[in-house]
């Protein structure tokens, strides 16, 4: 039997996510089937391959929040993003990074570590292991930063393994124009360009670029992280999981326990510490 490519849109409220599914990259609604059941179903009529491409959207800061880490970064200098950059990325990559001597990690990243390790939601798509140090980029008209996948390892074998790449948008998207994360995939790309304190987290394998800034100035932090689960496609399974267990036990459904205990087993099963 022959499954599309449908997958639920998690990003909106929960109130509205049965209004639209992702179907070969376009959005489409309204869907009535029970928005929470299957965040992924799959039913492919035309033999494609199924799109593995994991990306979500979350709230990471509140604005409040993003706000001080922008007026904090009005206090950093920045640089030439090219030094941060190898091999052709050093073509392509146009935009500025904020410097910073210091050997432990500034107040500023680690306010952004600290705001994933609470947010339950990301925890559970992520399943991180270890964040690599938030770098924050700056975009002035004109800059852009070309089609080009993230390095597999950072700080090489005794460094981390990406797994899974972030951009957490820091102003808002009325500030600027251009500046959208696409990610780019077989079935089309997709463009982010988020509120204050929303993150995109995907693939660190995906082709991706950030479209030009053509007015204003966009601010985000970026981060790499290695999950204690490697493949993609296995994670996922264990995301719809976790919303099945969470929608069991909301619903006091006698099935809860036994799903949670193949939940936490299957972790045990797939997780690399
Ligand atoms: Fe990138």
């Amino acid at each position: 039997m022959n499954f599309p490519v449908v997958r639920y849109d998690m990003s909106p409220p929960r109130a509205q996510r049965e209004d639209r599914i992702l179907l070969y990259g376009a959005w489409i609604g309204p869907v009535k089937e029970h928005p929470d059941y299957c965040v992924s179903l799959k039913w492919n009529p035309h033999g494609i391959e199924p799109n593995w491409m994991y990306h979500q959207v979350f709230r990471i800061l509140e604005r409040d929040e993003a706000e001080r880490i922008v007026r904090g970064l009005a206090e950093r200098e920045f640089a030439d993003g090219k030094g941060t950059a190898s091999g052709r990325a050093r073509d392509i990559k146009h935009n500025l990074q904020a410097t910073s001597d210091e050997r432990e990690l500034p107040d500023l990243e680690k306010s952004v570590i600290a705001a994933l390790e609470r947010q339950q939601e990301f925890q559970a798509f992520a399943l991180p292991k270890r964040f690599a140090r938030p770098i924050f980029n700056r975009y002035e008209p004109g800059m852009h930063y070309g089609s080009h996948i993230d390095n597999s390892l950072l700080g090489g074998f005794n460094g981390l393994r990406s797994d899974l790449s972030m951009t957490l948008f820091l102003n808002s998207p009325a500030e600027y124009d251009g500046g959208e994360l696409v990610i780019e995939s077989y079935t089309g790309a997709e463009a982010f360009k988020l509120d204050a304190g929303e993150a995109i987290v995907y693939s660190a394998g995906s082709i991706h670029h950030v479209a030009p800034v053509t007015r204003g100035t966009r601010l985000a932090a970026i981060t790499w992280m290695q999950s204690a689960v490697r493949l993609d496609n296995l994670r996922e399974i264990l995301y719809d999981l976790f919303h099945a267990v969470k929608l069991a036990e909301e619903g006091k459904c006698g099935f809860a326990l036994s799903l949670s205990r193949s939940y936490h087993n299957l972790i045990r099963y797939a997780a690399e510490l």
